[in-house]
């Protein structure tokens, strides 16, 4: 695992995307797993920045999403193939054929579930998963106890999870559903690549024991541990109650692979200027 401080979420959200745009342009084909979340919107809008102003190509690319919620059409505002619509998929190049969430209407979802698995495993497992993280310490919905060898398939929300996503239900917690079909954490875990982000001071506690905490079920976060090529990214918020601070810094100011990576947020801090350069 490597933990990345960026100065403010602008910058993290930032070189998100442009790790993205780095594997899309090394890999035309790439199977990339999308998250939803207010975390993820300034991640999309990026990517689409990144889209119009170079030659970056999403029509061989596949993604699937995390989750979906039982009971909510696609076409529905409140529904994650909405939010990937208007986020992501309608900016893009991505075909429709190409853009699977699992299908919180059907009528067996368990079935759907397992269908959701053939398929991610029939594109050849997914290239680079990207995640943010619940406030309950969940990747995707997996609410404490899920286990850490679950696949896709139906979960109840907990209350704090429903709380949380209130703001996108007009503020009003009993609409939002109860329950969400979830690619499990051995599903998440399956990915080659993952890239974690997490902003803002409510994240903060979790994410540390996420991060740092023992590996339980109860953070299903924390099952990233496992992960041979795991990348947690961060604001400064969202890392205030890291304890190995100097130790992250340190990795990423002297690894070759971000060199790149620390221009940017450099340009950045330099000015205005230097956040156009973000985009290119
Ligand atoms: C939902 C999603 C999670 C996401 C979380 C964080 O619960 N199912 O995959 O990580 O939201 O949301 P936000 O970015 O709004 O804090």
């Amino acid at each position: 695992m490597e933990v990345i401080v960026c100065p403010d979420a602008e910058a993290a959200t930032s070189l998100v995307a442009k790790l993205i745009a780095d594997r899309l342009r090394a890999k035309p084909e790439l199977v990339l797993g999308l998250a939803t979340g207010r975390t993820m919107e300034r991640v999309y809008d990026h990517l689409v920045a990144i889209r119009r102003s170079t030659d970056l190509d999403f029509s061989g690319c596949r993604t699937f999403n995390l989750d979906e919620y039982i009971g909510i059409p696609g076409d529905d505002a409140h529904s994650y193939r909405y939010y990937m619509n208007r986020h992501l998929f309608d900016r893009v190049e991505i075909a429709a054929g190409n853009a699977f969430l699992p299908d919180g209407m059907a009528s067996d979802l368990r079935a759907e579930a397992n269908r959701y698995e053939q398929a991610i495993r029939e594109a050849g497992g997914i290239d680079l998963q990207l995640l943010g993280i619940g406030e309950a310490g969940h990747i995707g919905f997996n609410e404490p106890l899920s286990a850490l060898k679950s696949r896709t398939r139906e979960k109840a929300l907990t209350q704090i999870t429903r709380e949380q996503n209130a703001a996108m239900f007009d503020g009003d917690v009993n609409r939002v559903p109860l329950r969400a079909l979830t690619m499990g954490v051995g599903t998440i875990l399956d990915a080659r690549e993952i890239v974690l982000l997490a902003t803002g001071k409510a994240k903060a506690a979790v994410l540390a024991r996420a991060v740092e905490g023992p590996i339980t079920g109860m953070i299903s976060a924390s099952a990233l541990q496992l992960h041979p090529n795991c990348k947690i990214v961060v604001d400064e918020l969202a890392a205030a109650a890291l304890t190995q601070r100097a130790y992250y810094d340190w990795v990423f100011q002297n690894e070759p692979e971000w060199e790149d990576y620390r221009s940017e947020i450099a340009a950045r801090l330099a000015g205005p200027s230097g956040s156009d350069q973000l985009n290119r």
